[in-house]
């Protein structure tokens, strides 16, 4: 009974906040890491600025339910929360969303009147529930009757403006925070709460070092299962260019999961780890003058009990920036901030603090250009080396490197144990800046594709040697991963219906086609046992029939097997004169659609061109508004129960 009564208080947020002297929890659910950074910036904040006390918790390690009714009327909640998919909360914070609705939902009155909290989400404009997570969350605090300070902050990842939302929400928030909690603001210097300090004992070779996630596995064997926290590195067995042109490519890749006790259903997501590349890595290490230290043995400690460490320790200067920092992403403004007194000169100086202070100016010389972190050191620094940063500024300023998510395009009742995913190479010429902008992960994807060339031909002048070689590192670390990648995998809801007879109508161009290449391995298998396999119709747009159609030889093996059942309209968009996208196509096939629907079928949307998915949803409601009798509203309120009754779902980037 002890040890269940020690676990509880563990587990509550009233209890933490008290053992640990703290007024403010800053609770944060997130997926790929933001909402973490920002939860995380807001607890510095706090206590550089305020001397607020704070901690930064992840929504999964407590419980909510009960717990909340006992908080004091001195402690301050903030809620960083994103919103994923269809507007659900992220895995983590399932829990906290449902314990909270739940209470809103049973409660009789105003239940929390003690509960004080702010709320910033964070979201994508081009989704239908955009925010929704957080707008849920505040809706039912206010039910309970807890004080919001400040407005329910929106961030927007599509339109770039993430970051300049929730700096301008952040400066109304502790505006209100700080007045109802009497807290005075203070000019501090930053001060970390992490220190960095040398392990001369230790070299490359110890056992106890980290160098990554391949070598941290074969150190600590096979450890526990595959999560966010910890991924199960993967054996690539395939990999190939599916097309290549111009301005783009795009890569099949399959892996064996065999050893990890990792499962997965038809439509999950998998989540790859990526590494940045050495150009970025070199870079990064070059400004801040640690390239000759770069294997130097460092452990990272936190003065604070309450931190998560952001990366196993002890490890190096390289490993940190190669595996763990997220150094290849635009710079954040406020971050400049912290280094501006540390600059090489006056005239570095001076820029750091344009930057930080006009937006305008930070727009037209940083977001413009994508520029990260230590190009912005560079170009600010004229060639002189930053080398007064001290290395815990990076370590709290800059995000941990995110998992990137793959929609998998294999069937796992065909193929349990190995996954496929199919990834374009995100690339691109940016202007005022010589050389290209490389998407992280999906060039670390194409490097390991060209790797493996590179390794069964033994011929190193291919086109792939130089895309391997940027992520090949030299000394004892050898060529990181070869043909190995860090994995974990995402359930989604993202699902085919139970009954196989039930007809889809699936809507994919580009690589959304994904996950319903895995759909159709499915119903190809269902008609081969001999199961009764309704109509499935898919959507497919490309640019051109002959470049860039995906898995085309497959879909008319598949049609084969599935026959007069299975049916592929294509939309080839720079083929003709005019641009023929799939809603125009969906359009063309209105009556055959619409009847599929309203006999019980489900439709599927996946893809990652921002405005298709809206596009679609729109042709769609006007085909079903003619449909039942000509007017938009009842395709609207149709496609609104389908919804709800998940017959209409998508799985949109
Ligand atoms: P990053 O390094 O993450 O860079 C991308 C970011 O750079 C963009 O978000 C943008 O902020 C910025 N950027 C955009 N354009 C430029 C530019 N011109 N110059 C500089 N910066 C720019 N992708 C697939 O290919 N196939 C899939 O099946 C797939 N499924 C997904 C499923 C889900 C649930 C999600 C969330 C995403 C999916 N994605 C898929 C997208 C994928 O996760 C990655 O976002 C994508 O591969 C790019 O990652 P990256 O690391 O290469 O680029
Ligand atoms: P485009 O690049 O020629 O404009 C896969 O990327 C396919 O999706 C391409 O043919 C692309 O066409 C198309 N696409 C781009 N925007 C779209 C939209 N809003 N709706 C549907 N398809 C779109």
């Amino acid at each position: 009974i002890e040890g269940e009564e020690q676990e509880d208080q563990d587990r509550s947020i009233v209890q933490a906040l008290r053992r640990q002297n703290r007024r403010c929890a800053v609770i944060f659910g997130s997926q790929t890491g933001t909402a973490e950074a920002y939860a995380s910036r807001l607890s510095q904040d706090g206590r550089s600025t305020f001397s607020l006390t704070t901690m930064t918790c992840d929504a999964e390690e407590y419980d909510w339910a009960d717990d909340l009714h006992n908080i004091g009327s001195d402690q301050v909640l903030i809620f960083v929360l994103a919103s994923y998919g269809e507007g659900e909360p992220t895995d983590n914070a399932a829990d906290l969303y449902e314990a909270i609705l739940g209470l809103a939902d049973q409660t009789t009155g105003r239940e929390l009147p003690n509960l004080i909290y702010a709320a910033f989400g964070l979201g994508n404009k081009t989704y239908e529930h955009y925010n929704k997570v957080v707008h849920d969350i505040d809706g039912a605090l206010q039910k309970l009757g807890a004080r919001r300070l400040g407005p329910v902050g929106e961030g927007d990842d599509a339109g770039g403006t993430m970051e300049e939302d929730f700096l301008s929400w952040k400066a109304i928030m502790w505006d209100a925070l700080s007045k109802h909690l009497g807290l005075e603001e203070h000019q501090t210097t930053y001060k970390p709460m992490l220190e960095v300090l040398p392990r001369d004992d230790l070299s490359l070779q110890s056992p106890s070092v980290y160098l990554g996630e391949t070598t941290a596995q074969q150190l600590k064997g096979l450890a526990a299962p595959a999560g966010p926290h910890q991924p199960f590195v993967a054996t690539v067995s395939e990999s190939r260019e599916l097309f290549r042109m111009s301005d783009r490519n795009c890569i099949h890749m399959e892996m064996d999961l065999a050893g990890s006790g990792l499962q997965y259903q038809t439509g999950d997501h998998i989540a790859v780890w990526p590494m940045n590349s050495s150009v970025e890595v070199d870079r990064f290490l070059n400004v801040n003058g640690l390239l000759e230290r770069r294997d130097s043995i460092i452990d990272v400690r936190s003065m604070d009990p309450t931190a998560k460490l952001p990366c196993p320790t002890p490890t190096t200067y390289d490993t940190i920036a190669r595996y763990y920092l997220e150094i290849s992403s635009i710079v954040s403004r406020e971050l400049l901030a912290r280094f501006a007194p540390l600059a090489p000169s006056e005239e570095a100086r001076d820029m750091m603090v344009k930057l930080n202070s006009d937006a305008d100016y930070f727009t037209q010389t940083v977001t413009s250009r994508y520029l990260n972190l230590a190009q912005v050191l560079e170009m600010a620094g004229g060639g002189k080396v930053w080398s007064s940063i001290p290395f815990a500024f990076y370590l709290e300023g800059l995000s941990r490197l995110r998992p990137r998510y793959y929609s998998i395009s294999s069937s796992s009742l065909l193929h349990p144990q190995r996954v496929s995913i199919t990834a374009v190479v995100d690339t691109a010429n940016l202007p005022n800046r010589s050389g290209l902008w490389k998407g992280v992960a999906s060039n670390y994807l194409l490097a390991i594709k060209q790797g493996r060339e590179a390794d069964s031909s033994n011929n190193n002048a291919t086109r792939g040697s130089e895309g391997a070689s940027a992520y090949t590192t030299t000394g004892p670390r050898g060529k990181y991963g070869g043909s190995c990648l860090p994995v974990h995998i995402r359930a989604s809801k993202f699902r085919l219906p139970d009954d196989p007879a039930t007809p889809i109508v699936m809507v994919g161009p580009g690589t959304g086609v994904a996950p319903f290449r895995a759909f159709l391995q499915e119903r190809v298998a269902q008609v081969k046992a001999n199961l009764p396999v309704g109509k499935t119709i898919l959507f497919y747009g490309c640019r051109n029939s002959s470049q860039d159609f995906l898995y085309q030889d497959e879909f008319e093996e598949h049609k084969k097997v599935l026959q007069d059942r299975f049916h592929l309209i294509t939309a080839f968009s720079r083929e003709g004169g005019s641009k023929v996208y799939v809603q125009h196509r969906l359009k063309g096939n209105a009556a055959q659609v619409a009847s599929l629907l309203t006999e019980g079928g489900h439709f599927y949307v996946c893809g990652n061109a921002a405005k298709m998915a809206q596009d679609v949803h729109s042709t769609l409601v006007q085909i079903m508004g003619q449909h039942l009798g000509g007017r938009e509203e009842h395709g609207l309120e149709y496609l609104r129960a389908m919804r709800a009754s998940r017959r209409y779902q998508e799985d949109t980037w």
